[in-house]
């Protein structure tokens, strides 16, 4: 896949992903617990061998394991170059892992990786500075999420702008080649809660921002305008619209994907869509 991005001229990031809590049994190696940074559960499904399943009760890591949790980031980031990417982003939104971590809301934990900001924050530290050993500061994004809640509606963190804020301010420490947020609930809505706001969150990074969430090209172009992006990400036209950028570029009509489709069960409506004609 990385040869056939590369001889199209193209640039591929990996995203490297823990799903923490939101996992099921039949998922894990050895059938147990999945691992969360405390024992609550998530609501929500999740795709299994035999179709989607409510996600089981996770088990708290213990502090002797997250060495091991960073080894395995560790390793992905090996295993992502031997495959030929040319960069990996470490994937601490949307409710999973490391954003587990970051929150007050699934992280209740009293050792050094959980209780105060810089506690929460550790983990994706942690992850962060081994994954730039292996790549080089320079190849690596972060990906962020501040107001999405995960698919039970977990409560966000309860002081968003502090927690966030902390954690943007020391990934400066590590001159990431991108920081790549999601400007709202993903997927959902480009709202806020009452006393955030992510322009200032964005602010604090000293790097390449690239927005997400919602966007089309209207708002792509005049948020690139007034300064706020370097770069969009566009997630859901893509399932559609092969040839996304070509359409934007010529104002072409987009092609909407439903829902059912989104997460495969084969060729149809998943990967099937006719680019334009001529
Ligand atoms: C089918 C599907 C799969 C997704 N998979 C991921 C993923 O693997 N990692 C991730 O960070 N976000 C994932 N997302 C969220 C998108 O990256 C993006 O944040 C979201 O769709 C909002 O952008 P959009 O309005 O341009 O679609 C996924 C979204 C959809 C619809």
């Amino acid at each position: 896949m990385t040869d056939a991005v590369h001889a199209a001229g193209g640039l591929i990031v990996c995203q490297l992903w823990h799903v923490g809590r939101f996992s099921h049994v039949d998922l894990q190696p050895d059938g147990g617990a999945p691992v969360a940074p405390s024992a609550i559960r998530a609501e929500g499904q999740t795709y299994t061998e035999n179709g989607m399943l409510d996600v089981s009760m996770p088990r708290a890591l213990e502090t002797s394991e997250i060495s091991g949790i960073i080894q395995q980031y560790r390793h992905a980031a090996e295993c992502a170059h031997r495959a030929g990417f040319d960069g990996v982003e470490v994937h601490s939104a949307n409710s999973y892992l490391l954003d587990q971590f970051l929150r007050d809301s699934t992280n209740q934990r009293d050792d050094e990786y959980g209780g105060n900001i810089e506690n929460r924050s550790r983990l994706t530290l942690e992850v962060t500075a081994a994954v730039v050993e292996v790549w080089g500061h320079n190849r690596v994004g972060i990906r962020l999420s501040p107001v999405t809640p995960d698919a039970g509606n977990t409560p966000l963190d309860s002081q968003v702008m502090q927690t966030y804020g902390h954690l943007i301010k020391q990934l400066n420490r590590f001159y990431l080649a991108y920081m790549h947020f999601v400007e709202g609930a993903t997927a959902t809505s480009r709202s806020v809660p009452d006393g955030v706001d992510l322009d200032a969150l964005r602010a604090l990074f000293k790097g390449a921002y690239i927005g997400n969430n919602n966007y089309d090209l209207n708002l792509a172009v005049n948020r690139r305008a007034e300064g706020k992006v370097d770069a969009v990400a566009f997630g859901r036209p893509f399932i559609a619209n092969p040839d996304l950028v070509r359409r934007l570029k010529e104002g072409a009509d987009l092609a909407v994907a439903p829902r059912e489709t989104y997460y495969g069960n084969g060729a149809n409506g998943y990967t099937d869509w006719p680019v334009l004609a001529g």
